[in-house]
């Protein structure tokens, strides 16, 4: 009786002093101690003299500030939440070293960037009250003594949007970014061009916005349906605008990858410059249903000199050593029948159509490259073979990252049955519409992006893992909100987390506090209380 009390008491004690943090994606390595740290009105937060690491511990201090109300202050050097320069190497540039003792907070790394993934840990381990956009009282923020070394698995860790089906506002843009940082996620993947609508000004062909954002209604319900709403759509962004996402992006360490898609997925641009299709006397209409459309850029050299002068702005724009030029879906129908393109194939001696698609992505990676940028392209850039400087993102499955990583070219994983968040995420009869498939959070939690096919050397060239969000069905940020969270936190653990550390039960547990955080936020996810108060969370019933 007695050593059972004693195993009572001492398992007591284990779980009051040794119960994990709920930080998503969880770290690397991490042990617990029993006892807290409260942070106070007094507290003072320390940070080298340097702009960067400046900024990570004004943010910190600013969310402090706004949740409890304290004016806590940053200084030069030595505080109680102090960011210290390190020089362990095996931090790499992403890491970060996080000690919570009786003396306070230390959260060491060898960049800002680091140190700001530090920062992210150290609001998992505080209160969930201190994502709070407003101040929250009687709450004791109390951190528990820890020791974390955190290192991500993965160098890109990406969210994509779709913004060419269904525009999206720059407040739901920002928003974006913050829930990417949050999960210490890496790469926002910005979709700006489509068949149903452009959404990037390009200050030389004006046309692309006036014309090509625009289309006169949108199809409803499935394909087939032949329904359409009658309603005008339309929306872009300007260049002064996307320059000011980039920069709240650079400040959450967040890269930003344009994605202008050729040679197919281009009807907006017909529209706007028939000159660049098939035939220039069609009138082109921005595409109003989903789908794949025939019309396609005719690679004629008035097409190169414009798709030159379109990613020519974009580069000069975004910063981004990675340039998307899609490479999906290109029908080779009109290539097929147009005079123009079969003697380009017998001229550049190309074996067909497929051919053709590799000389046009070919000559576009050049460009890029010229430019001192590297190309993506989706895995369809494979077919007629692959242009030299290419990094493969592998949608259709997991087989083209496969060949990719084996010729030696870097590959991001994206394989849709793990990771596009437009599937059902739970029986279709109990959601709204969505374009099919089906993937729960089990799913895409379960996903090792690195294939067991690939030696030790090839999987070098596994960079990492995106979640994409195509927007057919998703009218409204709200509606995004609700496909996206929590299947893309799954993916950020997906790709931060090393396998032997992941579990599906642990992160469900850590989820249901993590939910708290995202209510905070005020993020629609999926089986939110707020869903109910969305009528556009539910836009279509089946
Ligand atoms: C894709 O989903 N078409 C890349």
């Amino acid at each position: 009786m007695k050593s059972f009390l004693l195993t009572v008491m001492c398992s007591i004690w284990f779980f009051a002093s040794w119960a994990q943090p709920n930080i998503i994606p969880k770290p690397t390595q991490m042990l617990v101690a029993k006892g807290e740290w409260t942070l106070g009105a007094k507290t003072k937060i320390g940070a080298p003299a340097d702009a960067k690491w400046t900024k990570v511990a004004e943010m910190l201090a600013g969310q402090i500030n706004k949740a409890s109300g304290y004016a806590v202050k940053t200084v030069k050097g030595k505080g109680d939440i102090t960011f210290a320069l390190s020089s362990d190497t095996s931090l790499g540039e992403e890491g970060y070293r996080l000690l919570v003792t009786p003396k306070g907070v230390t959260i060491q790394a060898q960049t800002a960037k680091g140190a700001f993934y530090g920062v992210q840990s150290l609001l998992q381990l505080l209160p969930v009250e201190i994502f709070s956009p407003a101040v929250v009282n009687n709450v004791k923020w109390k951190v528990p003594y820890v020791t974390i070394k955190d290192v991500p698995r993965y160098a890109y860790r990406g969210l994509m949007l779709d913004v060419g089906r269904h525009f999206m506002p720059l407040d739901f843009v920002r928003k974006y970014i913050d829930l990417i940082a949050l999960h210490k996620q890496n790469q926002f993947h910005w979709h700006l061009t489509e068949d149903q609508g452009w959404r990037i000004e390009i200050k030389k062909y004006p046309e692309l916005t006036t014309i090509g954002s625009k289309r006169k209604e949108t199809m409803k319900g499935h394909y087939g349906d032949h329904k359409y709403d009658g309603k005008p759509y339309g929306g872009f962004y300007t260049q002064a605008e996307i320059k000011e996402v980039l920069q709240y992006a650079e400040d959450r360490f967040v890269n930003v990858i344009p994605e202008i898609e050729l040679p197919g997925h281009a009807l907006a641009a017909l529209a706007a410059y028939p000159q660049l299709g098939n035939n220039p006397d069609k009138i082109y209409e921005v595409g109003t249903k989903w789908g794949v459309y025939d019309d396609v850029y005719m690679p004629r050299e008035e097409t190169f000199k414009f798709l030159e002068d379109v990613l020519t702005e974009v580069i000069d724009l975004f910063p981004s050593k990675y340039i998307h030029i899609g490479g999906d879906e290109c029908p080779k129908t009109q290539w097929k029948e147009s005079r123009f393109a079969q003697d380009l194939i017998k001229k550049e001696n190309l074996k067909d159509e497929h051919g053709l698609q590799s000389y046009v992505i070919k000559r576009v990676d050049k460009f890029i490259t010229s430019k001192g940028r590297r190309m993506i392209g989706w895995d369809e850039i494979l077919e007629g073979g692959l242009s030299p400087n290419a990094t493969v993102m592998s949608w259709r499955g997991t087989e083209g990252g496969i060949a990719a990583a084996k010729e030696r070219h870097d590959v991001i994983m994206t394989p849709n049955n793990f990771v596009y968040l437009d599937h059902y995420q739970a029986d279709a009869k109990t959601q709204p519409i969505a374009i099919g498939g089906f993937t729960d959070l089990a799913e895409s939690y379960s996903y090792d992006p690195t294939p067991k096919e690939l030696s030790a050397e090839e999987a070098k060239h596994i960079l990492g893992v995106q979640g994409n969000v195509w927007t057919e069905y998703m009218k409204t940020p709200s509606y995004v909100e609700y496909m996206v969270w929590p299947r893309a936190i799954a993916l950020a653990e997906v790709a931060w987390t090393p396998t032997d550390k992941k579990d599906f039960a642990d992160f469900s547990k850590r989820m249901e506090i993590h939910k708290k955080r995202l209510d905070y936020l005020g993020v629609n996810y999926f089986g939110a209380p707020i869903n109910n108060k969305f009528e556009y969370a539910w836009p279509e019933k089946k």
